[in-house]
């Protein structure tokens, strides 16, 4: 039985590809390489395809024994979906109705879901638990909580069984050096910070000093890459043993303001990080922070990677070799 990794070849694909064949599982990667990378494929079968394209969608299935799917192909531009929401709900909708479908026709009813922290909106409380009001700001949020909400019909009607992980800010590289971030365009906040201290960004711009917390830069939960694999490998693991749908955040419940990220890498690089102060970004809220309650009960899942240090400290031997 293999298990088919949708956007195997992208930055958190890859390493949860990884972290599956770390564990001995057989795994087919289908990516058709527009935002992943030919050097993130460590191991497994690669099909080479579009998700939008349901007859080869359909093809990876007979050609395969598939036992379960994990989904990270995605838009995930939030200023970009406002732009061309038609484009994120075509994409984002499509090639997750074109995997489920051939699935079912395949007999396959286990299912992973890249879901984002992005589905609660503007959020009433921190930590979030699940049990937060889903109520998205952004159009790339509305087609996260759209295939939720999706999965959790087929879950009813046709027994599909899904475990939907609500990343909150995934950073990080592979500590063995040959996984690592990278977009384009980049909008992240700790690869931007690296880039302009690697002169390929002339500064790196804080998009806002006036939000509600302690110094005034919003406050995220970030998480390392490695530990967002770890969680998926129990998630496949929690289906596998036929347990039920759920849905679980992924983050620490540590927040990190922007200007104490900045002095962190700082503290890493040695270097000084320049920057020069902007308005804030649409639809950033001041404060993310997921709690990690339901991950560790019901996942058994730990953060061991995701202080600020080692998130930095890895990101930054990744950056510096590959960027
Ligand atoms: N930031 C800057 N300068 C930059 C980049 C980011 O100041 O160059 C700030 C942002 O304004 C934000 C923080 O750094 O306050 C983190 O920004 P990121 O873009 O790294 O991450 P976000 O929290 O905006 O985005 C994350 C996920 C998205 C998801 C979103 C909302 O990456 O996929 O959370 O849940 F949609």
């Amino acid at each position: 039985m293999k298990i088919l990794v949708a956007g195997g070849a992208g930055y958190i694909g890859s390493h949860t590809v990884k972290a599956l064949l770390g564990e001995g599982f057989d795994v087919v990667i289908f990516d058709d390489f527009s935002t992943g990378k030919r050097d993130f494929v460590t191991g497994g079968a690669v099909i080479e395809g579009d998700l939008m394209d349901a007859a080869a969608v359909r093809k990876a299935f007979r050609t395969h024994d598939i036992g379960a799917v994990l989904h990270f192909a995605s838009l995930i531009q939030v200023e970009e979906s406002f732009r061309d929401p038609q484009r994120y709900y075509r994409h984002n909708l499509g090639t997750a109705m074109n995997l489920l479908e051939a699935m079912f026709e395949a007999g396959v009813r286990r299912f992973i879901f890249s879901s984002s922290a992005a589905v609660y909106g503007i959020p009433q409380r921190q930590p979030i638990t699940e049990d937060h009001p889903v109520n998205p700001y952004n159009p790339y949020g509305v087609t996260k909580s759209m295939v939720e909400r999706i999965l959790q019909d087929y879950d009813r009607a046709y027994g599909l069984r899904f475990v939907s992980l609500r990343y909150f800010n995934a950073a990080g590289a592979d500590p063995d050096g040959i996984l690592g971030e990278m977009h384009d365009p980049e909008t992240h906040l700790i690869p931007n910070i690296l880039l302009s201290l690697l002169g390929k960004k002339p500064v790196l711009g804080i998009f806002g000093t006036d939000f509600p917390t302690p110094d005034g830069t919003a406050v995220r939960d970030y998480i390392h890459v490695t530990d967002l694999a770890a969680a998926h490998v129990l998630a496949l693991r929690s289906l596998l043993g036929d347990k039920p749908s759920e849905f679980i955040n992924l983050g620490t419940n540590v927040g990190i303001s922007v200007l104490e990220v900045i002095r962190a890498a700082e503290r890493v690089t040695g270097k000084p990080v320049p920057y020069k102060i902007l308005p804030r970004r649409e639809g950033d809220v001041p404060v993310l922070l997921a709690s990690r309650e339901k991950a560790e009960r019901v996942l058994g899942w730990t953060p061991r990677l995701s202080d600020i240090e080692t998130i930095l400290r890895t990101a930054w031997a990744w950056h510096r070799k590959s960027v």
